[in-house]
């Protein structure tokens, strides 16, 4: 049976934005194991767009793909219209400059200060900064974008969960990113940090203008950034649409998510 898939389209009009991310009729199995079964996704400029899936979905595996960590039995990724399968390493690496990751359990280096573990990310890509003398305002402003500039000459030891998570958020914005992805951003915090976690979120898109992907089951946090939403269950994305058209969903699949 063809369930309410796409049972809402966008509120929005959006077929004028730019699009930063499109994956097509995504395909991913390890033997007998179908993870992704033709999955499909599009990313807006300036948009949050929030996937909820349960654990072991397939969450972390499509955006594992989406990045060319991990090779798709079929189907297409392209990242700002770039089809990244057909992209040589060089290209692929250009244009990875243009997406931030904020991965599960991001870690810091834990031999390196906060202003060490930032100033990583711009070394390794000078070329996309030209000058990058006056390193300390560039790791100062993304700092200031987390609250955390006081923390600059710390070490991750010294740091709560929460500050970590943040640092590592700063260390993601650090590259300018167009696009940002979050991949369960908020998991292993406690109520209060993720609040933290969440409105940082929201901050960064008004302040930094990014368009990001936001891998989730916290239902709080998916109720609070996106604007869109997909939610993946059994390897295609089951049904889309705002927060509140997918809670008043009487699909049982979709029900499930919001108990
Ligand atoms: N490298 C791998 N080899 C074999 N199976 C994997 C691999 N990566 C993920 N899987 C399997 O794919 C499924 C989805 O995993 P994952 O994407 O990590 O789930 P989640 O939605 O929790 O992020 C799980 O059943 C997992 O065991
Ligand atoms: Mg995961």
């Amino acid at each position: 049976m063809k369930l309410e898939q796409n049972i809402v389209t966008e509120s929005r009009d959006l077929s004028n934005k730019n699009l930063m991310l499109e994956i097509k009729d995504l395909r991913k199995s390890f033997g007998d194991n179908h993870v992704l079964n033709g999955f499909n996704l599009r990313l807006y400029e300036g948009e949050n767009l929030v996937i909820m899936g349960k654990s072991g979905s397939g969450k972390s595996v499509m955006i594992k793909c989406l990045v060319g960590l991990m090779q798709p039995d079929s189907g297409s990724v392209f990242v700002m219209g770039e089809d990244i399968t057909k992209l040589r390493q060089l290209a692929l690496d250009e244009l990875r400059t243009e997406i931030g990751f904020l991965f599960q359990g991001s870690a810091l280096y834990d031999s390196m200060t906060v202003r060490e573990n930032l100033e990583f990310p711009l070394r390794r890509h000078k070329h996309k900064f030209g000058d990058i003398s006056d390193t300390t305002k560039i790791v100062t402003d993304a700092l200031k974008s987390v609250g955390l500039v006081h923390a600059i000459d710390l070490m991750p030891s010294e740091l709560s969960g929460g500050m970590k998570r943040r640092v590592a958020l700063a260390r993601t914005l650090i590259l300018k990113p167009k696009i940002i992805l979050y991949d369960e951003p908020t998991s292993g915090l406690d109520p209060i940090t993720s609040k933290e976690i969440i409105e940082l979120m929201r901050n960064i898109q008004k302040e930094y203008k990014t368009s990001a992907l936001i891998i989730t089951h916290d239902v709080d946090c998916a109720r609070v950034v996106a604007e869109r939403m997909i939610l993946l269950v059994d390897g295609i994305n089951y049904a889309e649409g705002s927060f509140n058209q997918l809670l008043q969903s009487k699909d049982e699949k979709v029900r499930a998510f919001f108990k």
